[in-house]
């Protein structure tokens, strides 16, 4: 969205401020152990020894006999990314690592469906666009297609399609912020292009003898998915009267899924697609003394990012106060059933979801973490009631409906205390105004502030690693954070590069009431030391990142991150692909592995089986680096790069690229 990026990029001011207000190391040992242990000696050496992660900060530090020595270990030990790095940098087309090829598999306009008409940037209509692939690709998921001969070599491929940029995608618009004009020059033809252009994609997809993925052109499973799609709505809240609207009396039936950014698949096989800036669709003025005013508030609706409620009533909340909170949801959709209608899944809560990640717990019910995406937001989990039945589809079918949710504490001793929503328990009860678990799971944002949760610094992607118990957190930044609002689980206010949180499943046991956590980096430039990064001192100078945002656990447990919000003025450096090593004397090093062309975000890291094969979404390319005051704005007719077709009668395109070695074999190692 123009908000959030604007949001993103509003950081570089931050960067000459004082760091003395920091905690110092001693203040950071005195909080997570208890201060008369020290005193006592009884924090061992083995507990000190332990230290370092949070002591990995000597990188922005002078360079003390500990840092030197640590700099040492670490060159001697062996990097498990085995590639030769990128060198960081802006220019206007993408980057992989020597020995691989990143080829483009579908952009932005390509046809999906049978009978889309070739893409004509100067003759877009709202009906091709439906065939079409759509814009802003976000999470990819890959589906072993049942029964190939080669599971990694032939399926599935879903796409999520967050939002529209119109200035790049529209010719004659002329600006970058059309709020700020009314969406003057936004037709009713136009608006219908956009709601075409997002939502989802199911591809087919094939990796050919000649090692290239292809798109399977007439597959029986290939599906758009826009904002008019019909899909139900499931769980505690489907049916209440809050979710009822003149066109869905029923409150069960609702007409699309908005700005889904990220994602996950669930062992069952279907997508988990999530709505995250829902509240950016919605205008209008709310009726006064509404008794939604304040939930509405609690999530920004209406934020007017668009103008869909000139021409579609719904999208008004004074004409159709109810319709916000049809949206905010996990969407499930069965990608092997075209025909299948995708569910809204109202347990696992209503807030702004960067993505879902489901795992089977070793009792074999399904925990799915996410993240809400908006500065001192939370981190949820949801536990399934029921254990995940291997292949009986009508077991797991609706397996999302019923189990708890709960909010993440991050207490300063270094452990996380999962706090549940559940109706009728603590302050969830009707003189609170939550009369059931409709109202908990509509307003978990407001649960979630009565049970004292960590406002956290923007918490993006969560994938764990099944193998190790390790559960990663990419909270991408968050520059409104006061210095003296900082908490252990977020160290430094303001916070313009963000950093990453790893928590640490007890046994493996993903359904615990306590976990462990453990800052895993502080991210932004390690030479400049008012940033107070904490890359380790092996990481190159093309190998830190800022703005972590998704990330993929690979299948030999190795940590890979992807980034938004880096740029030329920003950090020096375009958005990409890095891996970032989670264990041994390397822990917290960064190495580059992709780079995006100028102005794009790196979304949706992906790999196959296999490993052989990484998918990247590269989203809105050609965008001006806004964080540069002397970048001309980026349009149709002047974007700062027309990747992929470097065509003077193409603007750019969000498109999808397939990343494999040359010769065969994993990738990075
Ligand atoms: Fe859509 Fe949180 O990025
Ligand atoms: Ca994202
Ligand atoms: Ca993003």
């Amino acid at each position: 969205m123009p908000l959030t990026r604007a949001q993103a990029f509003e950081a570089s001011d931050d960067l000459g401020r004082s760091p003395a207000d920091r905690p110092t190391l001693g203040d950071v040992i005195a909080a997570r152990f208890d201060r008369r242990d020290i005193v006592k000696g009884a924090l061992g050496v083995a507990a000190i020894m332990a230290l370092p992660r949070m002591a990995g900060s000597a990188a922005a530090q002078p360079a003390t006999p500990a840092a030197t020595a640590a700099a040492s270990v670490a060159s001697t030990a062996r990097s498990r990314f085995d590639f030769a790095e990128v060198a960081a940098g802006v220019d206007e087309t993408h980057h992989v690592a020597e020995g691989y090829d990143a080829d483009v598999l579908i952009r932005w306009g390509d046809p999906v469906l049978p009978g889309a008409p070739p893409f004509d940037p100067a003759g877009q209509t709202a009906a091709a666009q439906r065939l079409q692939f759509g814009y802003n690709n976000d999470y990819l998921g890959y589906l072993p297609m049942p029964g190939a001969e080669n599971p990694a070599r032939h399926g599935l491929l879903v796409v999520n399609h967050e939002y529209t940029n119109e200035e790049l995608m529209f010719p004659g618009l002329g600006r970058q912020d059309l709020r700020a004009v009314g969406f003057k020059g936004i037709t009713p033809e136009l608006t219908a292009i956009e709601m075409a252009a997002h939502g989802g994609s199911v591809l087919e997809v094939r990796r050919g003898d000649d090692g290239k993925w292809r798109v399977v052109a007439g597959s029986r499973y290939a599906r758009r998915i826009d904002a008019e799609t019909p899909m139900e709505i499931t769980g505690p809240a489907a049916g209440h009267p809050r979710l009822k609207t003149a066109a869905d009396p029923s409150g069960r039936r609702v007409l699309g899924m908005l700005n889904n950014c990220a994602g996950g698949l669930t062992p069952w096989g279907t997508w988990l697609t999530c709505e995250e800036n829902f509240h950016g669709y919605f205008g209008g003025v709310l009726p006064e003394g509404h008794p939604e005013a304040k939930n509405h508030a609690r999530a920004g609706v209406p934020g007017g990012w668009f103008g869909w409620a000139r021409f579609h009533d719904r999208f008004d909340v004074g004409r159709e106060p109810n319709e916000a909170n049809r949206f905010g949801w996990v969407v499930e959709i069965d990608p092997f059933d075209p025909a299948s209608t995708p569910k809204k899944r109202t347990a696992l809560g209503r807030f702004k979801h960067e993505g879902a990640f489901p795992l089977v717990n070793r009792d074999g019910r399904v925990v799915v973490y996410s993240g809400d995406d908006e500065r001192f937001e939370y981190v949820y989990r949801f536990v399934t009631a029921r254990p995940f039945v291997p292949g009986d589809p009508a077991a797991n079918r609706d397996l999302l409906d019923d189990g708890v949710l709960s909010v993440a504490r991050y207490e300063a001793d270094g452990t996380v205390a999962w706090l549940p929503l559940v109706h009728g328990h603590g302050p969830f009860t009707a003189e609170n105004g939550f009369a059931s678990q409709a109202d908990v799971v509509i307003e978990a944002r407001r649960a979630a502030d009565l049970l004292g949760a960590t406002r956290m610094d923007r918490p993006e992607d969560i994938e764990a690693d099944p193998k190790s118990g390790k559960v990663f957190v990419m909270l991408t930044n968050n520059t409104r954070r006061k210095a003296d609002d900082t908490d252990a689980a977020n160290p430094r206010g303001p916070n313009p590069f963000g950093h990453i949180v790893e928590m640490t499943a007890p046994g493996g046991d993903h359904a615990a009431d306590r976990f462990g956590w453990d800052v895993l980096v502080k991210c932004g430039d390690p030479a400049i030391a008012a940033v107070g990064a904490s890359f380790n001192p092996a990481t190159s100078k093309d190998g830190w990142f800022g703005m972590p945002d998704n990330c993929a656990v690979d299948h030999q447990g190795r940590l890979w991150i992807t980034t938004d919000g880096n740029s030329g003025a920003r950090t020096g450096r375009a958005d990409g692909v890095w891996g970032l090593e989670t264990e041994g004397p390397l822990r917290a090093t960064g190495k580059l592995f992709f780079r995006c062309p100028v102005g794009a975000e790196m979304c949706g890291p992906m790999f196959t089986p296999d490993d052989e094969t990484l998918f990247v979404a590269v989203q809105h390319p050609g965008e001006a680096d806004e964080s540069d005051s002397n970048a001309p704005p980026a349009t149709f007719e002047n974007p700062a790069t027309r990747w992929p077709d470097f065509r003077p009668d193409m603007p750019p395109r969000p498109s999808v690229v397939a990343i494999t070695r040359r010769g065969g074999g994993r990738i990075g190692s």
